[in-house]
């Protein structure tokens, strides 16, 4: 399987370079012309520089040269859009930008290179769980409605849902939209591109007036590593690629669904793996859905928050909120188990928790049996 990717040096998109090449999966990184103050991509992926394009999702056809186009579509399988504009307080125009335009214009690149090639060629789009805005319950993987509790990113997701439903025609290269949960670092390392809002929340953790934190009774917090997330996104891409051609776009929760913890049982083994590692205990607060939204939307209409905290703020409804993200569509395009990470894993990425120290037994023979 051959891709073209946007977003390589992302959160999700490094893991995905990362676990690539044990899978047989080879990489085309789409590849900004200006990213003034970060690393040049060469020299952050060595391995991947020479097979590199230039371009920007918020152009036509992502701003393609003609001889990439063509020598894209003699090659590539998919066309994995895991670029994205992340900031939670960021503004809607920049969102749009990114988010929106950079979905529709996904769509026309793989149209595009599966006229030029005749060959078939699916697109897969990195939406977010957050999509759902204010839904509670059990959230099925199908078409959102409108929400009046979306954020401003959100919305931005929502409408590049949106967007993709109503470009696809038949004929049209199949379309995957993975709603991903939100990431933590490396399973293994715990190594992170970025510490988006539920990592602010342990660097908060002195902070947060009042030691309260507002949540509804049975309140989930759905997270995933993030080398987990890039490894079941590669699996459905595959899977989607085995099936059939689909009328419409296929939508699935890269989550960990019903295995996701909740927020009071997270805290409590995270306190448990390392007491020393808290000060103060928080408080957790039963609070209504209405409450936990209103609160993470709108605090910084009263209160003067510096873009950190805004996004702190907003992080709240990730944790707050009482609900389920289904994964019936998910376990039907991905060949083996979906995600299930352990309570403790994300406790101790989350909190950047040191690993335990076995207990090694003492010299004394007579007292190590008392340890067996
Ligand atoms: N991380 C999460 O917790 C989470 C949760 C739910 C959904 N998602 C979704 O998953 C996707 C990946 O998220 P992430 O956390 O990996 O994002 P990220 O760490 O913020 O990285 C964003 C990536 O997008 C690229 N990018 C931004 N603007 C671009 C443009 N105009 N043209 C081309 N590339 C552009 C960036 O490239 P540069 O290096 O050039 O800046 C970077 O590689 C996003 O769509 C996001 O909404 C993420």
């Amino acid at each position: 399987m051959k891709l073209l990717l946007t977003g390589t040096t992302g959160q999700l998109g490094t893991a995905v370079a990362e676990i690539a090449p044990q899978r047989g999966v080879r990489i085309v990184p789409l590849v900004r012309r200006a990213r003034p103050g970060q690393i040049p991509f060469g020299r952050a992926f060595p391995s991947l520089a020479s097979a590199q394009v230039t371009g920007d999702v918020r152009e036509p056809l992502w701003g393609l040269a003609e001889a990439d186009l063509d020598e894209l579509a003699g090659s590539v399988d998919a066309v994995v859009n895991l670029a994205g504009d992340t900031n939670w307080a960021g503004s809607g125009r920049d969102l749009y930008a990114v988010n929106v335009l950079g979905a529709r214009g996904g769509h026309e690149v793989a149209r595009e290179l599966q006229r030029r090639s005749g060959r078939r060629i699916v697109h897969v789009y990195a939406s977010s769980i957050f999509a759902a805005g204010g839904t509670l319950g059990r959230i099925a993987e199908n078409p959102l409605g409108p929400d009046r509790h979306r954020t401003a990113y959100e919305h931005s997701k929502w409408l590049a849902e949106r967007e993709l439903e109503r470009m696809h025609t038949p004929g049209d290269p199949d379309v995957l939209i993975s709603r991903v949960a939100a990431l933590l670092g490396d399973s293994r390392t715990g190594a992170t591109r970025r510490r988006n809002s539920l990592y602010l929340l342990a660097e908060r953790w002195d902070e947060l007036p009042g030691r309260v934190l507002p949540a509804m009774r049975g309140a989930k917090v759905d997270v995933l590593p993030r080398d987990t997330a890039a490894g079941t996104l590669l699996d459905a891409v595959a899977g989607l690629l085995r099936s059939g051609p689909r009328r419409e776009p296929v939508i699935t929760h890269l989550s960990a669904g019903e295995r996701a913890p909740t927020i009071r049982g997270l805290l409590e083994v995270a306190r448990a793996l390392s007491p020393q590692s808290f000060g103060k205990w928080l408080r957790i607060v039963p609070a209504s859905a209405e409450q936990v939204l209103w609160l993470s939307g709108n605090a910084e209409r009263y209160l003067p928050l510096s873009p950190a905290w805004r996004n702190s703020i907003i992080g709240l409804r990730y944790i707050g909120l009482d609900r389920v993200m289904e994964r019936g569509r998910l376990a039907e395009l991905v060949d083996g188990p979906l995600p299930d990470p352990s309570t403790e894993l994300l406790a101790r990425l989350l909190f950047d928790l040191p690993e335990p120290q076995r207990p090694t037994a003492p010299a004394d023979s007579g007292l190590s049996r008392f340890l067996a």
